[in-house]
């Protein structure tokens, strides 16, 4: 999709889009200034999905819950999962690597960021599988753009949020029996105002970690993973130096971000890039194509592993920026680290063809087969 967002990026920044009626904005600065003012762009944007969650809040809603579960998610609080993360990749690497070959998506980038935000939120692991198809399902999009493919979509997304619900369920009328040492076990003892959260904030809460949190860390992971096995003296060079991982992992957000696009309602009328929105406008901003923006970064359409600073988007930005952002970093470093020290000259599997994830806000493929040493 890079090339057609560099053309719509120079010919039309701000464009309305009549069939989907939305605008859409391709530039670093407009996608900026929505991001930053969300009294001016809500967030209370339809998902297809109408579970109370911190994604689509405004403040001073959003705040307060931000605020609540913020402390679940610092760097240092999450720092503290870097050997269980390793644990966990070896151990899926254990399986894999005796046969020199194995698919990126399902034998690794897949499974971690499933197990680690189960074991944080403190369900089952055994139930991962279950876990994994209802967050597939969740950020599906329609495969065709038809009213009936957009339905059906929506249905079974329904039925997957009401499945996924009912399993919650269960787990807080276990947690409030007895409180684990456990995400859910936190939020059942936060309070806003002086009250509990409600059945319904936290269902949608944990429904949000899953949803937000699992396809986006695995693309992150193997989009790593491809940018490297196309330039393959960056392989070699983050392998001998592995402190610049970071930079590298950076870098993927800004150029292969995993979320291209993020979107907002106008609150009342305004100009982006010299075009008036109407007030009730549904804004979609183009991180992906803000990021390759040539007026905020030098070298936009090169992948430099060694970039610093890196004020990509790929994680948002403002008051809605990425919670699970210290997780995912330090998920895909840990996973890059142990992969390129386990596995060497790793290459996409000869032949082998790429399906690109079915939905316009995502960037990522289906499966990622590779041979390695
Ligand atoms: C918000 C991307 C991983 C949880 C966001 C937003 C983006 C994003 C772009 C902003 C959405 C907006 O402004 O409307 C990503 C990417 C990830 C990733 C690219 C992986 C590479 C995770 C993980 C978790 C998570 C691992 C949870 C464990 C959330 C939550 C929000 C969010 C809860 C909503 C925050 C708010 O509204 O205040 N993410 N995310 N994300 N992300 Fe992530």
């Amino acid at each position: 999709p890079f090339p057609i967002y560099d053309k719509l990026r120079e010919e039309t920044p701000v464009r309305y889009d009549k069939e989907r009626a939305c605008w859409d904005i391709f530039r670093y600065d407009d996608v900026h200034l929505v991001l930053k003012n969300p009294k001016l762009f809500s967030s209370r944007r339809s998902q297809g999905e109408k579970r109370e969650s911190l994604l689509i809040m405004d403040p001073p809603k959003h705040t307060q819950m931000r605020n609540l579960v913020n402390k679940a998610f610092t760097p240092k609080v999450i720092q503290e999962l870097e050997p269980r993360i390793a644990e966990i990749t070896n151990g899926l690497l254990d399986e894999v690597i005796p046969n020199t070959r194995m698919d990126m998506v399902y034998d690794v980038a897949g499974p971690l960021p499933v197990i680690m935000i189960a074991e944080l939120l403190g369900v089952p692991a055994r139930d991962r599988q279950l876990f994994k198809a209802w967050s597939d399902v969740l950020v599906k999009g329609p495969e065709v753009n038809t009213d009936e493919a957009f339905t059906s979509v929506m249905a079974e997304k329904r039925q997957a949020s009401d499945e996924l619900s009912d399993y919650f369920k269960d787990i807080l009328v276990q947690r409030r029996r007895k409180r684990e040492n456990d995400l859910i076990s936190l939020l059942l003892d936060a309070e806003i105002d002086g009250e509990k959260l409600s059945e319904e904030e936290l269902l949608g809460f944990c429904i949000l970690l899953l949803v937000a949190g699992n396809e986006t860390t695995t693309n992150l992971i193997v989009n790593a993973i491809r940018y490297m096995t196309e330039d393959v003296p960056l392989q070699a060079h983050l392998r001998a130096h592995p402190e610049l991982l970071p930079h590298a992992i950076e870098e993927t957000l800004r150029f292969y971000p995993p979320i291209q696009a993020i979107g907002r309602i106008a609150t009342r009328d305004v100009e982006i890039g010299g075009q008036k929105v109407e007030a009730g406008s549904q804004v979609i901003s183009w991180v992906a194509a803000a990021n390759r923006d040539g007026r905020k970064f030098a070298e936009a359409a090169r992948f430099v592993p060694t970039r610093k600073p890196n004020p990509h988007l790929g994680f948002g930005f403002g008051i809605h920026f990425c919670l699970g952002a210290p997780l995912a970093r330090l998920e895909a470093r840990i996973v890059l680290g142990i992969l390129l020290h386990r596995c060497i000259d790793i290459e996409r599997e000869e032949g082998a063809l790429l399906h690109p994830i079915q939905s316009p806000f995502v960037f990522g493929v289906t499966h990622f087969p590779v041979r390695f040493r």
